[in-house]
């Protein structure tokens, strides 16, 4: 078994990387249009943000001063930089990385059951990344109540996923001192029960 940012290197070392854009576009698309609501100028980080594609896409709103992303792996920053000279990408480990100035959004897409304690994570980027108001908006394909997915650790042979149901995540992001918990499933079809969107706010 590979931890999930070796499995990640690899996938930029076979160009597999690129996918995730193609697979994740849709309802990324969606957790930007919950990010825009409010029609507010913003700053905002990407956690684990792979080789840097949502950060392109929304770096590109009117109302975005600031993007930047993150992620554990030197090779999707190493990509995301050759790619984009314009938003900022960092290497760091996410249990760990602080960003120099707190920002109002963060979101992440498809990151967050690959921590043992996902509590931890959570937390840490309500105290230490957000600024008041600001919000945590993250994806995850991976969840209990979606089987389509229930045999992906299996498949990929990565060391920790956590399979969380949907009311587990909500219980994280309150217990870290989240209000206005909300979530969404979108991109359902057939037997597969869409991306589960959970948005939380730092009042
Ligand atoms: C499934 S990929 C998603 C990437 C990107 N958000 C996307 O949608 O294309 C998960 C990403 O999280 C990063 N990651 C996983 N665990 C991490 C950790 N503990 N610290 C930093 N990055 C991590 C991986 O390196 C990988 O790029």
């Amino acid at each position: 078994m590979k931890s999930p940012i070796e499995t990640f290197t690899n996938w930029v070392k076979t160009g597999k990387d690129e996918g995730m854009e193609k697979n994740h576009k849709e309802p990324v698309k969606k957790m930007i249009e919950l990010i825009l609501v409010s029609n507010k100028e913003f700053s905002i980080i990407d956690a684990g943000c792979g080789n840097g594609w949502a950060v392109r896409l929304i770096s590109s709103n009117k109302n975005c001063l600031v993007a930047s992303g993150v992620d554990g792996s030197k090779l999707m920053i190493k990509k995301a930089k050759k790619i984009d000279k314009k938003n900022q990408y960092f290497h760091g480990e996410l249990n760990t990385w602080i960003p120099k100035k707190k920002v109002d959004v963060v979101m992440s897409m498809e990151v967050f059951y690959y921590f043992e304690d996902p509590q931890c994570i959570i937390s840490k980027i309500y105290d230490e990344w957000l600024n008041p108001g600001g919000q945590l908006v993250i994806g995850l394909d991976f969840y209990f109540e979606n089987p389509d997915c229930h045999n992906w650790q299996e498949q990929t042979g990565v060391s920790i996923m956590k399979l969380l149901k949907i009311n587990d995540w909500i219980r994280l992001f309150k217990k870290a001192g989240f209000k206005e918990v909300n979530k969404y499933q979108f991109c359902q079809s057939k037997s597969w029960k869409g991306t589960l969107v959970i948005q939380g706010s730092k009042i």
